[in-house]
């Protein structure tokens, strides 16, 4: 890569070769400038054209500007308000990093096959959030594309959990506050695939302003995540080596993301969600060992038995208990089918998102009521978020 990124722009849009570009982390907050600007390569009566897609306050504002007049506007909105770019070319995703006096770095990975040219067409097809031919630079560092952008034949499942988890936050991206940055929590973060692919669309694709911590008891895995995120250039992306039930390094989240954190594990990064006021969270249990030991009911001994029904019916009653609970604290609440890549082929992921009810949740405490009143459970977390104010809730 020579030092002068101007004229890969130049040279880019002049040979036709610019898909898209999405700049982001702009110089000043003062609302001088749009937070976001995407500019896209679209046919319009045929010819080309680039789009460019202004993001202010809560308004997107739209341009179409000449082939001819393109580069030489990007590179001076890139210049004058702008510190990150993510280009999508045919050939290759290329992130430009500009420090505040203008040093650039740039990051290149090369892409496999041509793009098609239906691509530039306004009504396209739907597409994967990651879409195989374009490398995209965590999934390599994380072996599951190669350098050309393939997906690699024994992490086909990993990719498409990954775009699965996508399209998932995708659908609840209204539900986050945007007018101003996100904090957003893994807890259980593990080897992180997904908390990568987190920052990916929210940072680098949509180039909206957030912050991650992820979390978890390995320090081994977190030092590996946080060598990554650093030779990423993912600077807002940290980990952190610590138990779930004892995080109290923040005061609020926007989201709160756990996925297979094991048995109770969940229910402490629940509860820590509720009390944060997450306007949005996604959980995905896993080992819900807590309440087989205490379902009782004699009724349901042909289920309970069976050690093998016992335990999947467990799994589903905790997660009942769980989405009503959280109902109660004044969340919407959706079950939905992931895909798990390595423990079980599909479970089950708890969406939920804040809503604006006012006042006492009393006919979902009632129901939740009865329902530990038929199973005689305890869950824990409705000892985390509700033992201080039960008397209350039974009012
Ligand atoms: C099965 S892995 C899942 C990793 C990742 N979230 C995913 O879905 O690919 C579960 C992770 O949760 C972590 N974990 C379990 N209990 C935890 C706790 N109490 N606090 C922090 N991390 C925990 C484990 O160390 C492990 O890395």
């Amino acid at each position: 890569m020579p030092d002068q990124w101007q004229q890969y722009i130049h040279t880019w849009v002049e040979k036709d070769e610019l898909l898209q570009a999405t700049l982001s982390q702009p110089r000043r907050k003062d609302g001088s400038i749009a937070s976001k600007t995407i500019v896209r390569a679209v046919l319009l009566k045929n010819v080309l054209h680039f789009q460019f897609e202004y993001h202010v306050d809560n308004k997107v504002l739209h341009e179409n500007v000449d082939k001819s007049l393109t580069s030489s506007k990007l590179v001076s909105l890139i210049e004058e308000n702008y510190r990150q770019v993510l280009f999508k070319t045919r050939q290759e995703e290329v992130q430009l990093l500009l420090s505040k006096k203008g040093k650039a770095a740039m990051r290149s990975q090369k892409a496999a096959g041509k793009v098609q040219q239906t691509d530039l067409q306004h009504n396209r097809q739907k597409q994967r959030v990651l879409e195989e031919g374009t490398a995209v630079p965590f999934l390599v560092e994380l072996g599951i594309m190669a350098p050309d952008g393939t997906v690699r034949a024994k992490k086909q499942d990993k990719y498409r959990q990954i775009n699965r988890f996508l399209e998932m936050v995708s659908d609840i991206l209204p539900a986050l506050p945007a007018d101003r940055p996100l904090t957003i929590v893994d807890f259980g973060c593990g080897k992180s695939y997904l908390t990568f692919a987190l920052y990916h669309l929210l940072a680098v694709q949509q180039g909206r302003e957030i912050s991650i911590i992820g979390l978890d008891l390995k320090a081994d895995v977190i030092a590996f995540c946080s060598e990554l995120a650093r030779k990423l250039g993912y600077d807002k992306l940290k980990f952190l080596v610590g138990d779930i039930a004892d995080y109290e390094e923040l005061q609020c989240a926007d989201m709160v993301v756990t996925l297979h954190a094991c048995d109770t594990a969940t229910d402490a990064a629940l509860a820590k969600a509720v009390r944060w006021g997450a306007s949005v969270i996604m959980s995905v249990p896993c080992c819900q060992h807590e309440l087989f030991r205490q379902i009782e009911n004699e009724a349901l001994s042909p289920l309970l038995s069976h050690g093998l029904l016992k335990e999947r019916f467990s799994a589903l009653a905790t997660d009942a208990a769980r989405g009503q609970l959280l109902e109660v604290a004044g969340y919407k609440v959706q079950m939905l089918e992931f895909i798990d890549a390595e423990h079980t082929p599909k479970n089950i992921m708890i969406r939920a998102t804040r809503s604006q009810r006012q006042g006492k949740a009393s006919a979902q405490w009632q129901e939740y009521l009865r329902y530990k009143e038929l199973l005689h459970i305890t869950p824990a977390l409705e000892k985390m978020l509700f033992e201080d104010v039960k008397s209350e809730m039974d009012e």
